[in-house]
């Protein structure tokens, strides 16, 4: 990636290039003669190529995107299309089999573990389909959990408070303010939803990413889900990954993905449903 292709991205909060992933589709891992050998001489024997055989499925094919700061983009496409892949690759859960995903033009993957790990905690806010709270913290420290992540202990002396006070207020601004000590199990779906937003939104990252905010629920609780998450939003930019029209529709934009590529932007016409081939 060029100097000059980071520069006309402009206003680009994540910029996208060329990613590629591809899984295993079996494990061959070189024996411990070969990887040796490999080292010594750079040559493991017969069957040299251990690579080769690992190359596998793969799930995203080249992958381009620029995300603009403080627009709400959606990815939308067929179930098997990639689009969980592109989103963990955009927050760093996940490493790339090749390409770059640029931070306002910083690699995200050579930040280091300890930059990256504080931009994941910090900058990016994750909301998942399964909600993904801890089932022996009660809603509240469940909110507050980034926010103990982020400081050492010192500083949670000095500023637990002020972050108590925040996802206290997180919590009444998405009605839950009388459910703050109760467990995920004493929650429904939309509940613990509504908890894992505020959660995400605790130390107000700059990028929220969300994986199918609404798929696990019904069509009226999904709705207020999105309601809350169009209240809540500031400045952030936010990137969502959905099947949900309804959702799409509230976008800024939208992205349709088919087969580990970008396929194209706005909805696909009616009639079409974006192509849902076969998983690839
Ligand atoms: N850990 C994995 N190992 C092997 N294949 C995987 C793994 N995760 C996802 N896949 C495959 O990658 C493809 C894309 O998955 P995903 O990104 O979850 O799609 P989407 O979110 O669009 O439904 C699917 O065919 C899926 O089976
Ligand atoms: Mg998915």
């Amino acid at each position: 990636m060029t100097e000059a292709a980071i520069a006309t991205t402009g206003k680009a909060i994540i910029s996208v290039r060329g990613l590629t992933k591809n899984y295993p589709r079996q494990r061959v891992d070189a024996p411990g003669w070969a990887k040796l050998r490999n080292k010594l001489w750079g040559w493991t024997g017969r069957l040299d190529d251990w690579a080769t055989l690992n190359e596998g499925l793969p799930v995203l094919r080249a992958v381009d995107l620029d995300v603009r700061e403080g627009e709400t983009l959606a990815i939308v496409g067929p179930s098997g299309a990639g689009k969980s892949t592109l989103l963990h690759l955009i927050g760093a859960l996940d490493t790339p089999t090749s390409g770059t995903v640029l931070w306002r033009g910083q690699d995200v993957l050579r930040m280091g573990s300890v930059g990256l790990s504080r931009w994941r905690n910090q900058k990016v806010g994750y909301v998942f389909q399964f909600y993904h709270l801890f089932p022996d913290l009660t809603a509240l420290e469940n909110v507050l959990l980034p926010g103990m992540v982020a400081h050492s202990t010192a500083a949670w002396v000095a500023q637990g408070g002020a972050l108590k006070a925040r996802a206290r207020d997180l919590l009444k601004q998405v009605g839950l303010a009388d459910r703050s000590g109760h467990r995920p199990s004493q929650l429904s779906g939309g509940e613990q939803q509504r908890v894992a937003v505020a959660r995400a939104l605790l130390l107000e990252p700059e990028l929220l990413l969300c994986d199918e905010p609404t798929g696990n629920l019904d069509q009226r609780t999904g709705e207020t889900i999105l309601d809350l998450l169009w209240q809540l939003k500031g400045k952030q930019t936010y990137v969502m990954v959905t099947h949900d029209m309804r959702l799409a529709a509230r976008a800024d934009r939208v992205v349709r993905m088919l087969d580990g590529r970008i396929e194209g932007e706005g909805l696909a016409p009616a009639g079409e449903s974006g192509g849902a081939g076969p998983a690839p």
